[in-house]
């Protein structure tokens, strides 16, 4: 078996016990190569002056991450105000950010329309209201293409069971309510559904989509969405994503529609989890090592409060285990079926069941790979634990710190009772 973080030279001039001594655990490294690279994958994805990605920041949002996409020439798509404010300090233009809204109040539309950002509205009813606030503005609307896809059922968002998007039966009111305020549908949005590594669904939904978008006369763009998978199994040969061959695919929808429609119009997509999870891992300590009923326990300090897809979606993360600076190698006779768990008050809390890892000891340094998406922008202070800290590996292969561990006066800085 390989070591995916030194294959990638993923630690530069440091290593993860060095980064665990210096900085603690648990701790998000992020390697900025690695980052840059998916950035700029996507940034190519359909070779045409008239096309834009978008980094769905919900991943990561990390200002520092913030600025290499938009240094890598990346839009970004926002899902809530606090996700406009956020792109808005990392720098991005208002017009690169495109809020993706999904039942919000008044008063969030509000701030949207006050910041001059270009709103999706994702139903009937927050289509009037955007109407009722903004009248004679400009706007776009979320369509269900009536295909879904993800690696698990909480995170599709096309076909029939979910609560997002506009379905294809209600297209017709799109403008009865559109004429009704005088807004202008300048685009047209979906998102099928978050990692799959085959892009056939995608593609469908894609020209279905587009079949929807022709009976919008004003359009300006259209957004495919994300859910571009990643290797999760990549220490077993789990390949990547072929990029490539699905942009072609969505390059012949493209020049489809835009013969049809009878001019051309900006095409967007919204990665999230291309771009940030395999340049970002997360490393922990071990703890405590125990057997119970047969069941062999490594109990760290990654709980499920630091990363919690494992017990959310019961996803699988690679994890390579270190020792004295470097990895301990998988070889016969040194493997261990081992359940990795956490420190939170859950028997849930578990990041790896079963898994046939590397004879773990005491002190080890655990390093979860893939880490990057949906890591640290899903943390929480459960059990008032403290929400880790961020490093980013440079060009120049040093480590710096970009965002601190949380402190206990974090714990209490919102109690008003404290406040004098
Ligand atoms: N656009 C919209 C409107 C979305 O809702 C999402 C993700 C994306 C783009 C980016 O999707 P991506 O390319 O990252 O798949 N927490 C889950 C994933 C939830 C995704 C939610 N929406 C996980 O850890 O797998």
């Amino acid at each position: 078996m390989i070591s995916f973080t030194q294959t990638t030279n993923f630690f530069g001039n440091t290593n993860p016990m060095e980064l665990a001594n210096r900085y603690g655990t648990p701790l998000y490294v992020y390697n900025e190569n690695i980052l840059r690279r998916q950035m700029r994958n996507v940034a190519n994805l359909i070779p045409i002056p008239n096309f834009t990605a978008n980094y769905s920041i919900k991943t990561n949002s990390n200002l520092s991450i913030l600025r290499l996409a938009m240094e890598e020439g990346l839009s970004a798509d926002a899902m809530s105000p606090g996700e406009i404010y956020v792109l808005l300090k990392a720098g991005f233009p208002k017009e690169r950010i495109f809020y993706v809204s999904n039942n919000v109040s008044a008063e969030e539309l509000q701030y949207a329309i006050d910041q001059g950002i270009m709103t999706s509205l994702d139903s009937l009813s927050q289509l009037d209201l955007y109407g009722q606030l903004n009248p004679g503005g400009r706007c776009a609307v979320r369509l269900n293409p009536g295909v879904g896809a993800g690696h698990h059922e909480k995170v599709i968002t096309g076909g029939k069971k979910t609560k997002f998007a506009i379905a294809e039966s209600d297209v017709p009111e799109i403008a009865q309510i559109a004429a009704r305020h005088n807004l202008k549908i300048v685009g047209v949005n979906q998102h099928i559904g978050s990692l799959f590594m085959d892009g056939t669904p995608f593609i469908t939904a894609v020209e279905h989509f587009l079949q929807l978008a022709l009976r919008f006369p004003d359009l300006e763009f259209a957004d495919f969405g994300g859910g571009f998978g990643i290797p999760y199994h990549k220490l077993s040969g789990e390949k990547e994503f072929d990029l490539a061959s699905f942009g072609k695919d969505i390059e012949k929808a493209v020049a489809d529609f835009t013969s049809k429609y009878g001019r051309s119009i900006v095409f967007k997509c919204e990665p999230g989890r291309y771009v940030a999870a395999e340049g970002g891992v997360l490393l922990g300590r071990v703890h405590a090592l125990k057997q119970n009923s047969g069941v062999s326990y490594a109990g760290t300090d990654i709980g499920m409060n630091v990363l919690v897809r494992p017990s959310m979606y019961d996803s699988w993360h690679d994890i390579e285990v270190y020792r004295d600076g470097a990895p301990v190698i998988a070889e016969e006779g040194n493997m261990h079926a081992v359940t990795v768990v956490g420190n939170i008050c859950e028997s849930g809390d578990i990041l790896a069941k079963d898994r046939e890892l590397p004879t773990i000891q005491e002190n080890d340094v655990l390093c979860v790979l893939d880490a990057g998406a949906y890591g640290y922008s899903m943390s929480s202070n459960y059990n008032n634990r403290l929400r880790p800290a961020e490093v980013l590996i440079g060009i120049d292969g040093e480590p710096r710190l970009i965002r601190r561990r949380d402190r206990l006066e974090d714990l209490v800085a919102g109690f008003t009772e404290l406040e004098s």
